[in-house]
């Protein structure tokens, strides 16, 4: 298997599968996923459905499709998203909540990781002709452009106690929900019993090479099956990335804490670097997002850092993104330390 020679700090998405993975696609036990019949998916399914104490899951390939898919299973085309002005769903996934659920997103910005209930409630304009119909919240948790940040049961509850009383529902873009579960140290259906629905994703830093999971009932599932259909995601013999999946949940997510702890401790590091601005306390699990002095140019710092062997993203014109997860061992956290240092001060 192809390893990088780079420290690759850009996402968690660039996970390698374990031997362990690759030895459970090649055991799988298939059948065609579109009739409902590979034994492998469906248990990948259940066991999801089970661990966010849901009714049901649906395999999607992406976190991108998990996202319109769930879109299109809560709303009726014409209707209006309250979702975060930050958020992955707004920023990265090309507006098809627009494009092709037909939707209209209703960006709210938020102080850090999620808008308050009162925002929310500013935000709902009363009943006009010339407004669309609100009928969705999405929240994203953990929130990826605030660098990793969690939104806790108690700002959960407090969304769905507006949402309720507006008769909304609530979705979870819960990509690295499970990040969120083990920084905390809670189950993660304390986060979930507040959605409606939600997503998370297998290919992130539970290290799968495909792969998100649609939770929510079984009515909503339903329609988020037909949907994937529609955008071409039913898969045939998926269970080659479901056997993957299974062992994701069985034993990948308590090791999150080893990334969540080397994003710590390189923050701490960053906070004696001059040129770099980092308020350590913001690193809550696996990003590290800081500022540069505004005299660095932040392109030229990141080249700098890739001739070092190490890659990292820019995520604003200054503020540059970092990513532990499987494969990034303390070392590689020293090494990267030290060469931001030395690149910033020493050259
Ligand atoms: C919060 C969040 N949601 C959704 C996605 C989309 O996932 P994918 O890259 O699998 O489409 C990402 C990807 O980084 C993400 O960070």
């Amino acid at each position: 298997m192809h390893v990088s020679e780079f420290i690759d700090l850009r996402s968690d998405t660039v996970t390698l599968p374990t031997d362990e993975m690759l030895e459970a696609i090649k055991q799988a036990k298939l059948g065609d996923d579109v009739y409902g019949e590979d034994p492998t998916v469906n248990k990948l399914q259940e066991m999801a459905a089970e661990k966010m104490g849901k009714e049901a899951a649906l395999l999607v390939p992406s976190g991108t499709q998990a996202n319109l898919v769930s879109l299109m299973s809560n709303c009726q085309r014409g209707e209006l998203v309250l979702l975060e002005a930050e958020s992955h769903i707004y920023w990265y996934e090309v507006g098809g909540i627009a494009v092709i659920a037909g939707l209209l997103p209703w960006p709210i910005k938020a102080n850090k990781s999620t808008f308050e209930p009162q925002q929310l409630e500013s935000a709902l304009r009363p009943v006009n002709i010339h407004y669309p119909v609100p009928s969705l919240i999405c929240v994203e948790n953990t929130h990826n452009r605030y660098g990793g940040i969690i939104v806790t049961p108690d700002q959960l509850e407090g969304i769905s106690e507006v949402a309720k009383k507006h008769l909304l529902k609530v979705y979870m873009d819960g990509a690295r929900i499970f990040n969120a579960a083990i920084a905390l140290r809670i189950d993660v259906k304390e986060f979930t019993k507040h959605v409606d629905n939600l997503m998370f994703c297998l290919s992130k830093g539970l290290s799968c090479p495909v792969g998100s999971i649609i939770v929510g009932n079984r009515d909503f599932i339903n329609k988020a099956r037909k949907n994937r259909k529609i955008l071409g995601g039913g898969m045939r013999q998926a269970g080659i990335i479901a056997a993957p999946g299974i062992i994701a949940l069985e034993k990948m997510i308590d090791r999150l804490k080893v990334d969540h702890d080397n994003a710590k401790f390189l923050a701490e590091k960053l906070v004696k670097i001059r040129g770099v601005n980092i308020d350590s306390k913001n690193v809550q699990t696996n990003m590290v997002t800081f500022d540069l002095d505004p005299s660095i140019d932040c392109n030229a710092f990141l080249q700098r850092l890739k001739e070092n062997g190490i890659l990292a993203l820019a995520q604003a014109r200054n503020r540059v993104r970092i990513v532990t997860h499987r494969g990034i061992e303390r070392e590689h956290v020293e090494i990267t330390a030290a060469s931001i240092d030395r690149i910033l001060n020493r050259t």
